[in-house]
């Protein structure tokens, strides 16, 4: 399969139109959001949504999150709005938060892997929302990387990991967040944050009260029933074994130093003078949304450095630290060392 270039820098760009037209006809066009670039298909289409599954090599029991440019298009996908649901929509929406509802009938099962719920969200990437517009459907559409890789935050990645496996990428500008929305549980009145993302638990707590934080966020434990799906999963790992070290800026640097095997440091730009090793800063230790931007471009450069090990300076928890936080335990293994 030949996978079309497509550009989209600015919603009228040619390829903004051309884009929505090739979805609309049931193919599998990888767009660009806040968060991460996302592997598009019309959500009604039950073949389209099949060939995303098979572009990512995804297991089958993992849902997929359905996009929306404008609150109405939300009623006819679910059976029922909870008022939390409306205020943090009111807040939060369009931006990197999902919601998980009561699904209707109206969705193909492939879409939710067979669950009663549906994972919605209406992305605030001026691109992504002219695909959405214009392709006059909902767009189910999972992070556009190959299974177990890490999230695609710019064009390149996505085209490393799908040339020829889907219709069309979209290139547009990096993604400004890094990591994927924010996905919280609202169905049986539940309110349970299942994966942090851009939008923090500090955030949806001053708009609906105490939110509680599902097992698997900090956890390897998998039940039987998973909450997410997605959690369970091998994910975001290099084939370079990854070690995420817990300690302030002078523990971290002695620790490495320390190393006996050839080793690289996914560190804060902050420790990058004093450590002898090849370093990544991937943001700085002081505001971790730019570790957050920069967190999956430097996992997926860690292959190339040819060393046994990365030691990761683990970000703190708070913000959109805890998403970081999050996807570097599964980076890791949840190999981690307190210092
Ligand atoms: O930022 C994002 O959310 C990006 C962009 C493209 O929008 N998308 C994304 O999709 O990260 P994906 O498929 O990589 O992750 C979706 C996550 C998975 O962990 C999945 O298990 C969970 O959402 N999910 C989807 N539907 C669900 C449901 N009905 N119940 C529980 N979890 C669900
Ligand atoms: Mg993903």
């Amino acid at each position: 399969m030949v996978t079309q270039h497509l550009i989209g820098y600015r919603p009228d760009d040619p390829g903004v139109d051309e884009a929505a037209r090739l979805l609309r006809e049931g193919a599998i066009v990888a767009i660009p959001t806040e968060t991460v670039y996302g592997l598009a298909a019309n959500a009604y289409d039950e073949t389209a949504i099949r060939r995303v599954f098979e572009a990512k090599g995804r297991p089958q029991d993992n849902p997929l999150i359905v996009h929306i440019s404008a609150f109405e298009q939300l009623a006819p996908l679910v059976t029922e709005i909870p008022d939390e649901a409306k205020k943090l929509a009111d807040a939060f929406w369009p931006g990197p938060l999902t919601l998980v509802l009561p699904k209707s009938d109206r969705l193909p099962d492939a879409v939710s892997a067979g669950l009663d719920t549906v994972a919605i969200r209406m992305p605030s990437h001026p691109i992504a929302r002219a695909v959405i517009e214009r392709s006059g459907c909902p767009l189910a559409a999972p992070s556009a990387n190959r299974s177990g890789r890490p999230s695609p935050t710019t064009a390149r990645h996505v085209i490393d990991d799908l040339e020829g496996r889907i219709d069309a990428v979209l290139i547009s500008d990096d993604c400004s967040v890094g990591v994927e929305s924010t996905v919280l549980l609202l169905a049986d009145g539940a309110k349970r944050l299942l994966r942090p993302g851009g939008v923090t638990r500090e955030m949806l707590e001053s708009v609906i009260g105490p939110v509680t934080l599902d097992k698997a966020v900090l956890s390897a434990e998998v039940t039987a029933k998973v909450s997410s799906p997605g959690m369970k999963y091998k994910h975001y790992a290099p084939a370079t074994k990854v070690v995420l070290l817990v300690g302030d800026r002078d523990a971290y640097v002695d620790y490495v130093n320390r190393s006996t095997q050839p080793c690289a440091a996914l560190c804060f730009a902050e420790d990058a003078a004093k450590l002898r090793c090849p370093c990544l800063p991937y943001g700085s230790g002081e505001d971790e949304a730019t570790l957050a931007r920069g967190l999956f471009d430097a996992l997926r450069r860690v292959d190339t450095l040819g060393v046994a090990v990365a030691y990761v300076h683990a970000p703190s928890q708070q913000g959109v630290g805890l998403a970081v936080y999050n996807r570097l335990l599964r980076a890791a293994a949840f190999d981690v060392v307190t210092l």
